[in-house]
């Protein structure tokens, strides 16, 4: 693992001025009250009720936090919950049926509004096609779509059935799909023909199928037609067509099922450190009471506005930020198919100006793009609907965030800068837009209820300015209950590093490097495990390297993130070959296509470098933080436990090709 204190990469301190929240916008704020910090913080952890009461329960729960058997703790024990009805059956009865509850913005500029109605009558529908496939409570269902209304109403279908989905994002591979399928032994899919890719038809029933064919238990897939006439398909076997089947269930309802606040919502699977992902699981209870609570209280959601988080739900911020959290408080969410560039580059704006949208949430690198393309875009919309705007996934540091406040938010939109992770199912450390001064740079303190700690490889805290490790030191009800079917691994990966189990003292290691201030502002400096965060995506190196390494030809690889000039990261690859191997541009192609077919496009390296051989200690363990030294351009430590020191220079001339 790194030092943190070795970290001087482009993370500078926050520098620029700070920013207040303007008046008019904390007098509407959700949350407006300073005290909120310290009656949290006295009466935790049962200050966790103010926020489950944002939900309906079946039953109350008797416990608000139950710790006997940390670190597996019990969120709200005892109560029982539908996360389907909390989204829809309890705003369609309390009169606001009619209300918009998802626009859906496709790729073609084709527009679908659901009502809360619309979206509980679908989902109800789904909820009766699944059962009558055999799905049962417990079930895992797999959901293999792109950004189109059948995705989340697939998901709350499988919630309302108690039935825990695994979502996979669209663009992975059918490998990656099938491991995941296999992992979960998941029997049940729901997928596409295909979907549009910028301007082009892109199969996505072939890679189901491919995924399919490699897993060991027979499953029943159900297809939604998106493409129609672009991409004809026939259905075989154990295949049926979405709207047809639910024809068969037209108008039918499906009684939610009252699921125990521990039970789990769903499954999501990420990168970890190993070559394994690892299914991250999420309770029902508490997961559902922390997205909304933080959609609430950070992101300032009120039923009446139309809300947009730009992301993906393949991915934890779509699950949290696009379904659950805004649906829960009865919003209106917009889930946006296309990409921000086409047909224009004014895309996004063109959206927020037309549905007039109150709340917008993306990342910085999106940010970082729009910055690169210039005001003219914004400029050419009224985004004066505006009144929060919010950044997630990796750092911003200040001068795109100035960018993003002065040129998207017209200078008075506070601005969030959430952290958080899959692992901890909701927004953690971030500022109350209603409460708190902006740094930008920082992303702000521990939420209320939170007790984020930065601290040094023996646990201590470090003194303000230092940089050290990113620990949660009290459970939360967001977060990761386990890892599926990975108990131990659960333990080891979160827990291990800097809890004292004698003592039942537990702390949750978040895998990243932080730094805090005198003001208990906490900016994040990145990760220091072996997991490279690419544009709000998580990838592991062992599991890019395992692809690279399955190629013909190559002996070793090793792969490092690379931090480019727009500040996003790169993946480099440094592969040595077999000796035969005389024809690089082969291999190069071969590695191209291992990856795309292990992970998926996305993993695909911005460059790959062949070396002889490969950096290693004299135990011989390739030592990647050199090469990742080597990619960054940055000048080289001591080089003197290396086996073959001779190499480097060879590399570092090879890199700059
Ligand atoms: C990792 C989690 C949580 C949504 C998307 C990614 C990085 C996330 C921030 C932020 C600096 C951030 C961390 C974290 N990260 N938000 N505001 N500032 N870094 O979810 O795939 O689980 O990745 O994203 O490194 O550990 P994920």
């Amino acid at each position: 693992m790194v030092d943190p204190n070795g970290w001087d990469r482009d993370v500078s301190a926050p520098t620029g001025p700070q920013h207040s929240p303007p008046d008019s916008f904390v007098s509407q704020a959700n949350v407006s009250d300073a005290d909120v910090y310290a009656t949290f913080e006295d009466t935790w952890p049962e200050c966790w009720e103010r926020a489950a009461e944002l939900l309906e329960w079946d039953r109350s729960y008797d416990t608000v936090l139950e710790t006997a058997d940390a670190p597996f703790y019990r969120w709200f024990d005892g109560g029982r919950l539908n996360a389907s009805y909390n989204c829809l059956d309890r705003h369609v009865e309390s009169g606001r049926k009619n209300h918009a509850a998802i626009r859906w913005e496709g790729k073609h500029g084709e527009t679908r509004t659901y009502t809360y109605r619309d979206l509980y009558v679908e989902v109800n529908e789904c909820a009766a096609a699944l059962r009558s496939l055999g799905v049962e409570e417990d079930d895992v269902v797999t959901i293999y779509l792109p950004m189109i209304p059948e995705l989340p109403i697939a998901m709350l279908a499988c919630a309302r059935i108690g039935a825990p989905h695994s979502v996979v994002f669209a663009g992975l591979s059918a490998d990656a799909l099938s491991t995941r399928m296999d992992a979960a032994s998941s029997e049940y899919l729901l997928t596409c023909d295909g979907y549009y890719r910028r301007g082009d038809a892109f199969n996505q029933k072939s890679k189901a199928d491919n995924a399919v064919i490699d897993l060991d238990q027979d499953v029943e897939t159900v297809v939604v037609d998106r493409l129609g006439e672009d991409l004809p398909h026939v259905l075989g076997e154990n295949e049926r067509d979405y709207h047809e089947l639910l024809e068969e269930f037209y108008g039918e309802t499906v009684e939610p099922v009252s699921r125990d606040a521990d039970d789990m919502l769903f499954v999501m699977y990420t990168s970890g450190t190993t070559g394994e992902p690892k299914g991250v699981v999420h309770a029902t209870g508490g997961y559902l009471t922390n997205v909304a609570w933080t959609s609430h209280a950070v992101l300032d959601i009120k039923p009446e506005d139309t809300y947009w988080c730009a992301a993906d739900i393949g991915w934890i911020t779509g699950h949290s930020y696009i379904v659950y959290g805004p649906l829960a408080l009865g919003t209106t969410t917009v889930l946006y198919e296309g990409s921000p560039d086409y047909p224009d580059r004014d895309r996004l704006w063109e959206i927020v100006d037309r549905n007039a949208v109150d709340v917008f949430y993306t990342a910085p690198t999106a940010i970082r793009a729009f910055m690169k393309w210039g005001e003219e875009y914004p400029n050419r919309h009224d985004l004066s609907s505006l009144r929060l705007l919010g950044s997630v996934g990796e750092p911003i540091s200040p001068r795109p965030w100035e960018w993003y406040h002065e040129h998207v938010g017209n200078g008075d939109c506070p601005i969030v800068d959430t952290w958080w992770q899959t692992e901890t199912g909701g927004i953690a450390v971030s500022t109350l837009p209603g409460v708190d001064e902006m740094k930008p740079g920082a992303a702000g303190p521990s939420l209320p209820g939170i007790d984020a700690r930065v601290v040094g490889a023996g646990g201590e805290p470090v003194e303000p300015g230092q940089a050290g490790y990113l620990t949660l030191a009290q459970p939360w009800p967001g977060m990761v209950k386990t890892l599926y079917e990975g108990d131990d691994r659960f333990v080891e990966e979160y827990w291990r590093r800097f809890s004292d189990p004698e003592a039942d003292e537990w702390v949750y290691f978040s895998g990243d490097a932080a730094r805090v201030d005198e003001d208990g502002y906490i900016t994040v400096l990145g990760r220091v495990d072996d997991v490279i965060n690419l544009a709000g995506h998580r990838l592991s190196t062992m599991e890019i390297e395992g692809a690279i390494a399955d190629t013909d030809g190559v002996a070793e690889a090793a792969v490092v993130g690379r931090t480019a000039d727009s500040s996003d990261t790169e993946i480099y690859a440094y592969v040595s070959t077999e000796r035969r191997v005389d024809d690089e541009a082969a291999v190069r192609s071969r590695i191209e296509s291992s990856i795309e077919s292990a992970i998926g496009p996305l993993a695909l390296p911005e460059a790959i470098v062949f070396t002889p051989e490969l950096p290693k200690t004299r135990s011989g363990k390739i030592l990647r933080r050199l090469l990742e030294d080597v990619a960054n351009g940055e000048e080289l430590g001591d080089t003197s436990a290396l086996r073959n020191p001779e190499i480097v220079g060879e590399i570092q001339s090879a890199s700059r090709e």
